[in-house]
């Protein structure tokens, strides 16, 4: 939802912040821009709609000199994604320029106090409206920079991460944030800006991360002073980031999103690391044991998160109810924020979220915790905001994802879902031992098991050329599995723009039965589990119908393989277990769709990665 970053130091700060901005694409792509101080002093705005590319293509023969600067790509709000609403935005003393992450709510106020006072803007953005206002206050007062920031962000409702260069000052930015992520980066006699650190790594493993209500400023040859908005001094711990280069880069992959698909098995190992002991098959989560009192006995349990993430809370609450025996609601957190809840200091809130930013989730983990619930986290973003915001919570360690269509965290997700499932049902008492104690065993042999599955991805970029040329796709599935279907529709129809339904597979008799025809590709996850020869029934309906059904089968199945116009087999494991596998296809299927229509795979049409606004 927008990337944000920022150089000043002794380099030139140019190359650095193209290469940060690709490192940040995956927030947001609909126009980008750069503003540099040249070392002519000059303040130049170099903006294009468009990807970072068009931004290097436009830049090329300009002056791009300097050593500060802030860049931007955009994922648009306010105002259509054209280079005049691209950011950076200028005051209109042509002194301050700004960079902006987020929202800002009550814009059209300002704006209107604004233009009274006679300030003419250029574009129809929200930041703009910013700029405007913290120039118009240090004109008007005769304040420095700083001043004019802390009174312009008082009267400033929304979320925001700006980074604001200035004409008059060129050893300075300053940034602020509330409610959108921001990364100081502190190298040798440079500091660095972003969104998130990955644009920061390759240069420096020492970061803050500032805090709602933080103001940086950061200066040449100066340690970076954190205010609040009444200029009280904020200390933050400077932290070290574990990421490194190779993580974010795609390691021989055409795309991040096969990078990440093919990443699951380490993944799933990093994140039971040190959590499942192979010789006592035991789980210990350290949230647990740490909070065992505030766990063990809630009244129910609500799981919040939005797309991908929320398809694991489906998952989660299958979990949980069959082994702790415990009532779990799965809640979009956009609605849940706005539906007046019921809960109280007996319930427990598990909020899932990859990014760990998502505006929507962590405005129902507020809301939750202001009633008194106890809050678990289940995020992938090291210190990002969800985290840090709940009571307790285990991180999925499966490493930066970068395409847009999320793959391993939905996987690293389901991982520690069975993990907290498991442990809260031994404490509970709710669980075999024996049964307790084979699960952990699979769970275990899940990696091997997908490292396997992954040999198949030939064989789908084969049958995905088949179904290209569909414009809907239904996807079935039941049980466990239901919401593996939801998640298959939706990787389809984010990167391949194809209109795609996922439907548990009995309810299809009752409407979508109607739109099957011979040009509607079904998939089936049709695993022999309790509920396989019901499923067997809703293919041989979808036969009658001629349509060409893509079965996900158990190894040696003889009865859909046969049935089916193509199938996939997954390794045998227990059936909780079986959406971490059937959904490897799945991503396959979505993935090589998508190049076959030749989409941008990781960098979907009005997506992005970070969803931090409403
Ligand atoms: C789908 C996808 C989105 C996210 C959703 C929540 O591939 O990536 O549906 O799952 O925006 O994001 P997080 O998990 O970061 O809260």
């Amino acid at each position: 939802m927008c990337g944000i970053v920022g150089y000043i130091g002794k380099k030139q700060a140019y190359p650095i912040l193209i290469k940060g901005l690709k490192r940040l694409e995956y927030r947001g792509y609909d126009s980008a821009g750069v503003a540099l101080l040249t070392d002519d002093n000059e303040l130049k705005i170099y903006k294009t709609k468009g990807k970072v590319a068009d931004l290097e293509a436009y830049s090329a023969d300009k002056d791009i000199s300097g050593t500060v600067g802030i860049a931007h790509t955009r994922w648009a709000t306010h105002g259509e994604p054209n280079s005049t609403n691209a950011h950076p935005h200028i005051s209109a003393s042509g002194n301050l320029a700004i960079i902006h992450n987020g929202i800002i709510e009550n814009y059209a106020v300002l704006k209107k106090q604004l233009c009274e006072y006679g300030v003419e803007f250029k574009s129809n953005t929200d930041t703009e409206v910013l700029v405007q206002l913290i120039d118009h206050i240090r004109v008007t007062h005769n304040v420095d920079l700083l001043t004019s920031v802390r009174l312009a962000l008082r009267s400033v409702i929304g979320a925001y991460a700006i980074a604001i260069l200035d004409k008059t000052d060129p050893n300075q930015i300053i940034a602020a944030r509330k409610s959108s992520p921001l990364v100081v980066g502190i190298g040798d006699d440079e500091f660095f800006i972003g969104s998130d650190a990955s644009p920061i790594i390759e240069y420096t493993n020492k970061v803050i991360y500032l805090d709602d209500g933080d103001i940086a400023v950061i200066r040449r040859d100066q340690e970076v002073k954190i205010v609040d908005f009444d200029n009280e001094e904020n200390f933050r711990d400077i932290k070290e980031v574990e990421l490194n280069l190779a993580q974010i880069e795609k390691d021989g992959f055409p795309h991040f999103m096969l990078k990440e698909i093919f990443e699951q098995p380490s993944c799933l190992k990093d994140c039971m690391r040190g959590r499942v002991n192979a010789e006592t098959n035991k789980i210990l989560l350290s949230a647990v044991i740490d909070h065992r009192d505030a766990l063990i006995n809630p009244r129910r349990i609500i799981i919040v998160a939005c797309g991908t993430s929320w398809h694991a809370g489906l998952i989660g609450k299958q979990l949980i109810e069959s082994f702790c025996k415990i009532p779990v609601e799965v809640e979009y957190a956009s609605e849940f924020r706005y539906s007046n809840p019921v809960i109280n200091n007996q319930d427990i809130v598990i909020a899932i979220s990859q990014s760990g930013e998502t505006a929507d989730t962590l405005a129902a983990v507020e809301l939750a915790k202001s009633k008194g619930a106890f809050i678990y986290g289940i995020c992938n973003a090291i210190g990002s905001s969800i985290p840090r915001t709940t009571d307790t919570g285990s991180y999925i360690h499966v490493g930066p994802e970068i395409g847009v269509a999320s793959t391993k965290a939905f996987t690293g997700q389901v991982t520690v879902l069975t993990m907290l499932a498991l442990t809260l049902a031994e404490a509970r008492g709710t669980i075999k031992h024996h049964e307790y104690t084979k699960i952990v065993k699979e769970l275990m042999a899940i990696p091997d098991k997908m490292e396997e599955l992954l040999k198949v991805n030939d064989k789908i970029k084969e049958i995905s050329k088949v179904f290209t040329y569909a414009h809907n796709f239904l996807y079935l599935g039941r049980g466990y599995n239901y919401p593996v279907a939801l998640e298959g529709a939706l990787k389809l129809k984010e990167i391949s723009y194809i209109h795609a339904e996922g439907y548990p597979a009995a309810e299809m008799k009752h409407g979508p039965i109607a739109l099957i025809d011979e040009e509607m590709p079904v998939v089936v996850i049709a695993t022999k589990n309790a509920l396989y020869e019901k499923v067997v029934n809703n293919i041989q309906e979808i036969k009658a119908r001629n349509a060409r059904v893509l079965a996900i089968v158990s190894k040696d199945d003889e009865v859909v393989s046969k049935m089916a116009d193509a199938y996939v087999e997954l390794p045998e494991t227990v059936e909780c277990l079986e959406p971490m596998l059937a959904t490897i296809p799945l991503q396959l299927i979505a993935y090589h769709v998508a190049v076959c229509k030749g989409k941008d795979v990781d960098r979907p049409r009005n997506l992005a990665k970070s969803v931090t606004v409403e």
